[in-house]
């Protein structure tokens, strides 16, 4: 018993050391256009602050306490998500897999869940490296990750083929054209405007949300079990927090790629961060698509 135990810890930490040299290796060029690493786990901690609550409802639809199943967390950034779900389902489903194209995500999201998680490195539109996982898993979470793909429609294949029969998967994508502002509307719909531009620069689409549910009737496998769009809003100094860490990330892309003078950037940043607090200024996040699939237990 006892060496069984030694070999069990010997093992575990053999195991732990390699996803450690895993994470230690450079990230690989990437589209994603986002801070990866501390700096996008900052904006990402203040948006999952903000919509987090919506994306909580999608995942208590799915997942119940005390049940033994397989989950997924793809995309999963810096991890805000995955800690929910590892605390909603318990030691039942314990580790969660935490997918994610970035090293640097997978690091800031190890410091929040640590053992509770696997920390894999998967690029979701290689379906060869997909394959190892095919079946794998009873629930799927994805969020704000299609957004960013060229291949939406291949991505969503694959997130299809990981599922086992049976299984669901939840979406949630944003309509950013949807965002509006109360005030300093013409500012916030430059930026808007540049956001929408600098998506489409690799080919992904930031109004993916309004798309989505027509995406999935292409795919006989699943059905949809629940779509709705749900809306946030954030005051002045959620504001100042969420666009001030945005502006700065996109700087580069904006100038570069949606060709918008640096003066114009600063201006937009100079903007947010003189939002009064005390007024009654609203931001109207892009309103979030929701959708739960389910994989039919009889194949097609
Ligand atoms: C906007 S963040 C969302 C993070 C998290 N799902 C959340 O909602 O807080 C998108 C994440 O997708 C990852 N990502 C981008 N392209 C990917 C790909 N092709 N395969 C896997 N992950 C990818 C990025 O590294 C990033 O962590």
């Amino acid at each position: 018993m006892k060496h069984m135990k030694l070999a069990g810890v010997f093992i575990l930490s053999l195991w732990y050391s390699l996803v450690d040299q895993t994470l230690a290796s450079n990230d690989e060029k990437s589209n994603y256009l986002l801070s990866v690493g501390d700096i996008g786990a900052r904006r990402l901690e203040v948006m999952d602050r903000l919509i987090g609550a919506h994306t909580r409802d999608a995942i208590k639809r799915v997942v119940q306490s005390k049940e033994r199943i397989r989950i997924a967390d793809i995309g999963a950034g810096d991890g805000s998500v995955s800690s929910f779900i590892a605390s909603e389902c318990g030691d039942e489903c314990l580790p969660i897999s935490l997918f994610d194209q970035s090293t640097k995500q997978l690091e800031t999201a190890k410091e929040k869940l640590g053992e509770k998680a696997l920390y894999i490195r998967l690029d979701i539109l290689n379906s060869e490296a997909v394959t190892e996982y095919t079946g794998q898993f009873d629930v799927i979470h994805v969020r704000c990750l299609l957004m960013h793909l060229a291949n939406p429609q291949q991505a969503l294949q694959n997130l299809i083929n990981m599922l086992a029969d049976g299984g669901y998967l939840i979406l949630q994508e944003p309509i950013t054209s949807s965002a509006w502002a109360n005030q300093h509307s013409e500012i916030f719909e430059a930026m808007n405007q540049a956001l929408l531009v600098i998506g489409k620069f690799n080919g992904g689409d930031w109004d993916i949300g309004s798309s989505l549910e027509t995406m999935i009737e292409d795919f006989k496998e699943v059905s949809i079990t629940a779509s709705w769009n749900s809306n946030s809003t954030a005051n002045a100094k959620e504001t100042k927090d969420l666009l001030g860490l945005g502006i700065k990330e996109l700087e580069v892309p904006a100038t570069n790629i949606a060709n918008i003078d640096i003066e114009e950037v600063e201006k937009w940043y100079r903007t947010v961060m003189s939002l009064d607090q005390d007024s009654a200024f609203e931001y109207h996040l892009p309103t979030q698509s929701h959708l739960i699939l389910k994989k039919n237990n009889t194949k097609f």
